[in-house]
């Protein structure tokens, strides 16, 4: 067993709630940020980036409340190179036991020309905005945006000043995900020799996934000086996302012998936070992600190979346990009672209120009449299907759908709105589509379907589906998320669950309003 204690550390700055939350229908809402940033507090996350304070009120109030619940982790508040920006983050994150400011302008010369400033404009830019949120903060991290794409004289001459100005932590984003695995290396190792003072401030390294290399760029940046890695729980975030924490932290571990290096994440917190992230982003992980996938390991419950394995590291590098995945899990039947439930949820890293117990129990004598066995994955579905704690307008009362070969699929849907009992018809091409329909003659909407995906929790023909659906109404998102094993049924329950939300986000930023009024893109 290697001795990691005398290893250097690794901080981990997770950006789920930034950076993530920015991938376009991510949203997440106030209650589930809570959620998220206490158990990534609890995983020993050492810095969370809360939230982009400016971009809306919202956002602000995220953060101020992460803030002000923290426990262990440093709270961090996004901010552009200006005054008002700075005041905001400051605001929001100042009643963190331990707050920081990080604040960034894009270097490039693509980047540079946006506000059209020259090279000596910017850099006196980045003395004044670094010097103001040092003023305000004790810890400031800096970003020059696009880095790697960012001349190597000028990136080095900008991190002095940001150093001189009071920046403890400098971080080098691949902000487009351009760089690889060798020239990631090349940059933190040549800006930490030649930049004066290098050796007083921390280098981070914040890759993007664009040519699937986030990852190995990252932790390349590790072994030439970076000592933080900032990602996302899935690998969240905007176009193909940033680098994804479970990797990171999951190959440091398993492959210590080679990058001896330290975290402080309690890595069996890990795929329930997966999870999590997954159900709120309304964002399915693929079944063969690493670490995280359904399929990352063979054996977990309900496709177990028990007995075919002798040897499980024949296959293996790291245990199913060491990311909180349970081996040794029995399914739950129709006999399990309430308490066998409850038990069951908190193996899976869930506590659940009595009431929302209660739901899920009756979902799950219903599911259980159906399906023989009831596993961890139908488990934490019926969880899924019952959090939503949110008022709901519109409610399901029942569906009945008619479809085949013979021509167009006809639906029948009685639904609840607004305490009313309202029914209506429709024909459509499938019966998921008839269903739509349906449900738009009862509630009608513009609101444009920009994600419908289907995933099967287990296995068989009795599996349980989860039906991830995401709409936009003139610039709005929100996402739903069901499961059922019948999939028309889950489908309707997402969609309906999504609307609902929509007109809990609407009537909160009122129409033709888009929620991030500001950008991160215009980084002054
Ligand atoms: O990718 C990026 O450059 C960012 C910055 C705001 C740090 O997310
Ligand atoms: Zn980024």
């Amino acid at each position: 067993m290697t001795d990691t204690s005398k290893q250097d550390r690794v901080l981990i700055f997770d950006t789920t709630l930034r950076d993530g939350e920015q991938s376009p229908g991510a949203t997440m809402t106030h209650a589930e940020k809570l959620e998220i940033a206490e158990l990534l507090d609890d995983m020993g996350v050492d810095i969370i980036e809360a939230g982009f304070p400016i971009a809306s009120e919202g956002d602000f109030k995220a953060v101020a409340e992460i803030a002000q619940r923290s426990k262990n982790a440093r709270i961090c508040g996004l901010a552009r190179a200006n005054p008002q920006d700075i005041d905001r983050a400051w605001e929001a994150v100042k009643h963190a036991a331990k707050p920081r400011i990080h604040t960034f302008i894009g270097t490039s010369p693509l980047h540079r020309a946006i506000p059209n400033l020259s090279m000596d404009e910017m850099a006196e830019r980045i003395h004044e905005t670094v010097t103001h949120a040092r003023n305000l903060s004790p810890d400031v991290q800096w970003s020059p945006m696009d880095a790697t794409r960012t001349e190597h004289d000028y990136l080095c001459r900008v991190i002095e000043i940001a150093i001189k100005a009071g920046a403890g932590t400098i971080n080098i984003p691949d902000t487009v995900g351009y760089t690889a695995p060798g020239e990631s290396a090349d940059l933190i190792r040549m800006v930490i020799e030649r930049v004066p003072g290098a050796d007083e401030v921390i280098f981070a390294t914040h890759c993007h996934n664009d040519l699937g290399m986030a990852t190995a760029n990252s932790l390349a940046a590790v072994e030439a000086g970076a000592r933080q890695i900032e990602c996302t729980i899935n690998g969240l975030g905007e176009r193909a996302g940033n680098t994804a924490l479970e990797e990171v932290v999951m190959a440091l571990k398993v492959r210590n012998d080679i990058m001896p290096y330290r975290t402080g994440i309690d890595t069996t917190k890990i795929m329930h936070l997966s999870r999590r992230v997954s159900t709120v982003s309304g964002f399915p992980v693929q079944p063969n992600k690493a670490i995280v996938g359904k399929n990352a390991f063979a054996h977990e419950s309900g496709i177990h190979q028990d007995g075919v394995l002798k040897n499980a590291e024949t296959f293996e590098i790291m245990k199913p346990e060491d990311v909180g995945l349970s081996t040794n899990s029995l399914p739950l039947g129709k006999h399990s009672g309430r308490a066998a439930l409850r038990d069951k949820l908190r193996q899976l890293g869930t506590e659940v209120g009595d009431n929302q117990l209660k739901d899920i129990f009756v979902r799950f004598k219903e599911l259980a009449d159906r399906k023989k066995e009831v596993y961890d994955e139908d488990v934490l579905a019926l969880v899924t299907a019952t959090a939503d704690g949110e008022t709901n307008r519109l409610q399901l009362v029942n569906l009945k759908v008619v479809c085949g070969t013979g021509g167009p699929a006809e639906a029948v849907i009685e639904m609840e709105i607004d305490g009313e009992e309202t029914a209506a018809e429709s024909k459509g091409d499938g019966p998921v589509d008839a269903t739509f329909k349906a449900v738009r003659k009862l509630h009608p909407n513009k609101a444009r379907l920009q994600l419908y995906q289907v995933n099967a929790v287990t296995e068989g023909t009795d599996a349980q589906a989860t039906v991830s659906v995401r709409l936009e109404e003139d610039g709005v998102i929100a996402t739903g998320q069901s499961a059922n094993t019948d999939t028309v049924v889950a489908s309707a329950l997402a969609y309906i669950q999504a609307l609902n939300r929509l007109l809990v986000r609407r009537s909160k930023v009122g129409p033709g309003v888009d929620r991030r009024e500001v950008s991160y893109k215009d980084s002054v």
